[in-house]
This record gives structure tokens, sequence and C-alpha cells, in this order.
């Protein structure tokens, strides 16, 4: 459990305090949103002009704050705030990511960088002579990841693995849409590949890692509160399926006759709906379906489509694809066509740790709900190496990935009290 309500875990600051945290946030957000490669709207990867930008404007708020900075040998933009006179201490990680996908919100990864360094502002210690420390036995630390969308070169994860030190070398050949490798575009960026190792944090340096994060989901919006803890982050596995028939003309074919790939790779993603509605949190998605040869005049006779799979647990998500596959097989043999799928990517559950799901809740205060995390986070790379804590804000009508996603000012600043008094809750923490 997590240290009952006393004066060392409230925080105590005015009100106004917090107010001007949640409005710099905010403003913030709006500043970041002005990066972008695609002017009008925004679009923020791996490894462009944009990521040094965003760092570097992320550092100065670091350093104002009297925290040491560093760019890490994967990208991401780290601060540290040490306890006077032990250099060394372990550290409490605070953050999320500053990339986007494309055409993007303003706030999905980018306010969590910016709650965080406000959360540091307020609890941090200034002496006589101006100089800041964590006032707690561990060092507060502020990391804004690189890469958690995976726009770039189509990996998710990717500046949270290096951290978590689960680079696999065979990302290095990865390519993006101008033909670039993951290699190159380490290089051209300033970064040297042979030493992305060393971005890669041991788990004695850590003592947990807290996201704040918008929902992204309609959960909040719906019951009408404004905060809730994370008790776990959905479970992933994405396949590239191929259904294949014959293509024939479209005229001269009957019915009888047609071996008609889409209407199969159709069929089969109404069956992924049907399947996961009828599964305990459960969803899929085919977000990609393509027919070939692509003609108007063509009977398809190839189909590919995409798949991406999420539950709240693995057990159930994979229930689901066993059943999902023994509909394929019923559906493509009643139309005499042939399918293979290759999965391509596949992430357990991952449990945020009791002790900070208690500080999130006590933080947040009151009957603090608990919500599964439906969309990916870095703290699932992160919980790999330290105990991992979240706090989701709000997010009106559930909508993000999308420029329209929004989080409310009021919110926001609930958001910095509530994830600085888990912070006071987990510095009073018997260790
Ligand atoms: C990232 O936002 C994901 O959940 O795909
Ligand atoms: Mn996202
Ligand atoms: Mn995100």
């Amino acid at each position: 459990m997590a240290a009952p309500m006393t004066t060392a875990t409230r925080l105590q600051v005015a009100p106004e305090l917090i107010a001007s945290a949640a409005r710099r946030v905010m403003g913030r957000c709006e500043e970041l949103a002005r990066v972008t490669s695609t002017p009008g709207s925004i679009t923020r990867v791996y490894l462009s002009p944009e990521h040094a930008r965003v760092n570097r404007l992320a550092a100065e708020w670091m350093r104002e704050l009297g925290m040491t900075t560093r760019q890490d040998a994967a990208g991401n933009q780290v601060g540290r705030l040490a306890p006077r006179g032990v250099p060394d201490a372990p550290a409490l990680l605070m953050g999320s990511h500053l990339d986007t996908v494309p055409d993007a919100g303003r706030f999905d990864g980018i306010v969590g960088v910016l709650m965080a360094l406000e959360v540091v502002r307020l609890l941090r210690r200034v002496d006589a002579e101006g100089s800041a420390s964590s006032p707690f036995p561990f060092a507060l630390e502020v990391i804004a990841f690189s890469d958690e969308e995976g726009t770039r070169f189509g990996k998710a994860l990717l500046g949270s693995s290096a951290v978590a030190g689960q680079w696999d070398d065979t990302w290095w050949e990865l390519t993006d849409a101008d033909g670039s490798t993951l290699r190159e575009a380490f290089r051209e960026f300033g970064l040297d590949p042979g030493r992305v190792g060393e971005a890669a944090r041991r788990p004695d340096e850590l003592v947990g890692y807290l996201e704040a994060h918008i929902e992204q989901g309609p959960e909040l919006h719906r019951s009408g509160q404004a905060l809730a803890a994370v008790s776990s982050i959905a479970s992933a596995r994405r396949f590239q399926l191929v259904v294949e028939g014959e293509a024939r003309h479209a005229g001269g074919t009957p019915y009888d006759m047609r071996r008609d790939a889409l209407l199969g790779a159709s069929e089969a993603a109404l069956a992924v709906e049907r399947i996961c509605r009828g599964e305990h949190h459960i969803v899929g998605t085919v977000g990609q379906l393509e027919a070939f040869p692509g003609a108007v005049n063509v009977v398809p006779g190839e189909a590919h489509f995409s798949l991406d799979l999420r539950g709240e647990f693995d057990d159930s998500r994979d229930h689901a694809w066993e059943e999902l596959s023994l509909e394929l097989d019923a559906i493509m043999g009643r139309r005499g066509l042939r399918w293979n799928a290759r999965e391509v990517h596949s992430a357990p559950a991952v449990f945020c740790a009791p002790l900070l799901q208690d500080v999130v809740r006590a933080g947040i205060g009151g009957e603090a709900p608990t919500l599964f995390s439906r969309a990916g986070h870095d703290a699932m790379s992160i919980g790999a190496i330290t105990d991992v804590g979240m706090l989701f804000l709000r997010n009106p009508d559930g909508i993000s990935h999308h420029p329209d996603e929004a989080v409310a000012g009021a919110d926001v600043a609930a958001g910095i009290r509530a994830l600085a008094e888990a912070v006071l809750h987990l510095g009073a923490e018997p260790r």
C-alpha cells in the first residue's frame, strides 16, 4: 500500500502555481505542434530535423529547471536532477514520447513529457544559491522518448526499446518510405549505430517509471472522471495476411466460377469484428486492405490485409486469433481460396506494478478509477527493466491519432497535482 496521506504526501503549493503549470503545458503543446514536417498538420518522425528541434527545446526546458541534460545514443532526450551530494542515486524516470503519427493531434505522448517537467518544477528543492536538487533519496529524471509510434520505420517503441536494452540488430535494415535504412538515418542524425547499446539503463539505476498520457479512448469521458490509474497495457499481435484466388474477366466470369480474393478478405474483416466483439476486452482492426491486380475490370486474384489484435490479457487475445484462424479456414474453403498469415509483431500485456498503481491512485485521491490501456505506450518496453505506473487523463470524445485530439487545461492541472502527489507518496515509502 502507498503511504497514507500526510503533510509529507500532500503537495503544499498554491493552486495558482498548478494552474500556471497547466497553462505552460498547454502553451508548450502548441509550440511543439508547430515543429512539423507537414505544414498545416502535425507529423514529426524519428531521426528527422523536427526530432532534433523538439529535443533541443525539451533540453532547454530541462536546463531551466536546473537539470543536467543529454541526448542518449538512440536520440532520447533526458534531464536529471540528483539529490544533493548523491550524484549517482538511482532515478525515478518520468516521461513519454515526442514523436507523432502522420496528421497527429497535439497531446499524444507530448503532454506526458511536459507534465513530468512541471512535476519536477513543483517538487525540486532550490537552495539559497539557486541550485536545484531532488528532495528525495532518488534522482528525478524526465525522458522524452524519440520513437514510440513507429511512423517512419514501421517498428514501434524504438526509443524505449533502446533504453530497455532490447535493441534488435535486425532493425538496422528497416527502411523508410524513401528507402533510407535505420542505420543511415542514425548516421544522418549524428548518432553512431555502433553505440546504440549505450542508451540501455540497468535496473539498479532506476526506482521506477511513471508516465502520464491521454486515455485515447472514451472511458473517462463517459464516466465523467478526469483521471485514472492504469492497471495494465494491452497485449498486441499484428499480422499481414494474404488471400489467394484467381484473377479473371469481370464481365465474362459467372459467379459460380469466381474465386474472388477481395471478397474472401472482406468476409474475413467482418469475422474479425464478430469474433472480437464476442470476446472480453479484445479489439481487432483491419487497417490496410489491397486487391491485386487492382483493375476495375478484373476479379481480384489476390488480396493483402493487415490485422492488429489487442487484448487486456494474452490468453484471450490468443484465443481470439485461434477462433479467427478456424473461421478463415471455413470462409476461404467455401470460396475456393487459400490464405496465409505472417506475424509481424507480438507484445505481451504489461502490468503496472501494484505499488505504482497505489501511488497513482493515492495521488488522484478519492475513489480513483483504474483502467487498462488499449493503446501501446513507452511503459511497455520500460517494464522490462523497472516497475512502471501510468496516469490517464480524460480525452474528450476519446479521439486520438487525429488532429481533433484534445485534453482540458483543468484536467492537465489535476493530472500535474496527482502525478506530483504520486511521487511524494513514492518518496515516503520505506526502502
Ligand atoms: C500507439 O499509439 C499504438 O497504440 O499503436
Ligand atoms: Mn500514439
Ligand atoms: Mn502515445
